[in-house]
């Protein structure tokens, strides 16, 4: 297969979709694949890494587009993309077509063959490739939260682990999926005395088993939000709920509460947050202060360590797309249910139920349709 990898143009996008290695493992099956100049600059990968694993450079995005089968991207198609798209082209990338109608209408029109990394997803309903971004921004929620809680951030200037002799920060987590698990283990690391809350019991007892002395487990409950945030020094808000806007666990009221210089990291912002007071914040200005407690909100974290997000994301979507690459989409997504489930738009027709409901547009069958293309390919 011909595989394609534009260099990401969405403002502020620093990852790339593929890495030299991932070059070298498409090489390794007899694909062949371009990569257009300065696409993995940014994520610290220089062209001559890519030529060396066996890639060939293009000068510009619309050769990579013209020439290709599969455009493996990060971000979804921006409006100055569309037209480079082809019938027939398969696109793996971050789609999240529910919040943009616009771009559920120009991918129908284009007839590509949209895979969503977004709804890639286990039989155990877990989504392998949303994983890895919550990794990184679990883990960066610490770091943040850290540095804005430095008396010049406008923080309350204490050490999240303190020193001898002094008490450690209280980091208080509410969520304890993949974001909070990660930021637990952080904070953890760093010496601060840490309490993750969830409202899953079984949840709750996995993680008292495996985490360290100085994390505490806690039911998720108003009450004991409430009490938690008196004494918390950093409280990161992880909390999903699949489908849905997230909860407003601490409300603008309960800002009354804390001691001036509070930082509040709300992970959980893409999804509406789940701290009343979070708005969308960016990297250029990450944070604003409302009665004295400081907000964190940026809605893409991950995009401040390309280098990390990169690898995290390829070393997940690798294997998925080396399976598209070898066997073609069809028969790959009729062997793979988890890519299967991926399947956004398939030539103009809409096979993803939450994509069709958003916009109340016909749903048609995926598995009907893969059926037809094997018919044909059979004919
Ligand atoms: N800002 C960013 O850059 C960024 C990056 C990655 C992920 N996220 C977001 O972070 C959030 C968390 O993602 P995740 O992968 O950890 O999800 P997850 O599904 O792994 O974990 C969510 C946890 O929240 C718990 N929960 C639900 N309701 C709760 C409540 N009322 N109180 C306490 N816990 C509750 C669930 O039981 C679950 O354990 C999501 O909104 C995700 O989109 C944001």
């Amino acid at each position: 297969m011909v595989i394609g990898v534009p260099k990401e143009i969405k403002n502020n996008e620093n990852r790339v979709a593929l890495t030299p290695a991932g070059v070298a493992e498409f090489r390794r099956f007899g694909h062949t694949v371009y990569v257009q100049v300065n696409a993995g600059v940014e994520s610290g990968f220089e062209d001559e890494e890519y030529i060396d694993a066996g890639a060939v450079m293009l000068p510009t995005i619309e050769d990579v587009y013209g020439i290709s089968e599969m455009i493996m991207k990060v971000k979804e198609p921006i409006a100055s993309e569309y037209n480079l798209i082809k019938e027939d082209q398969l696109l793996f990338t971050y789609f999240h077509f529910a919040s943009s109608e616009e771009l559920t209408h120009a991918m129908i029109e284009r007839k590509a063959v949209c895979l969503a990394y977004e709804t890639v997803e286990k039989t155990d309903r877990s989504l392998p490739l949303l994983i890895p971004m919550s990794e990184v921004a679990g883990r960066m929620a610490v770091q943040e939260g850290a540095k804005y809680l430095e008396k010049p951030q406008k923080g309350r200037g204490i050490l999240l682990g303190g020193v001898p002799g002094v008490k450690p920060a209280h980091v208080l987590i509410l969520g304890g999926g993949i974001v909070g698990t990660q930021a637990a283990k952080m904070a953890a690391g760093l010496g601060a005395h840490v309490t993750i809350m969830d409202i899953s019991l079984p949840r709750l007892r996995y993680l008292s088993d495996i985490m360290p002395e100085n994390v505490d487990t806690l039911m998720s409950n108003e009450y004991s939000i409430r009490e938690a945030v008196k004494h918390s020094d950093l409280i990161i808000g992880a909390v999903l709920i699949p489908g849905a806007k997230a909860p407003h666990l601490i409300t603008r009221e309960m800002l009354k509460l804390m001691r001036p210089g509070t930082v509040l990291v709300d992970v959980a912002v893409d999804q509406g947050g789940c701290i009343e007071t979070c708005v969308p914040t960016t990297h250029e200005n990450p944070t604003y202060v409302i009665d004295n407690v400081v907000h964190y909100c940026v809605a893409n974290m991950p995009g401040a360590v390309p280098y990390t997000s990169t690898v995290a994301l390829t070393n997940a979507t690798l294997t998925y797309a080396l399976q598209l690459a070898n066997k073609g989409w069809q028969k790959a997504c009729r062997d793979n249910d988890e890519l299967k489930r991926g399947l956004n738009v398939v030539n103009g027709k809409i096979v993803y139920k939450g994509v069709a409901d958003a916009f109340g547009l016909p749903l048609n069958d995926v598995n009907e349709l893969l059926q037809r293309e094997e018919e044909e390919i059979d004919y």
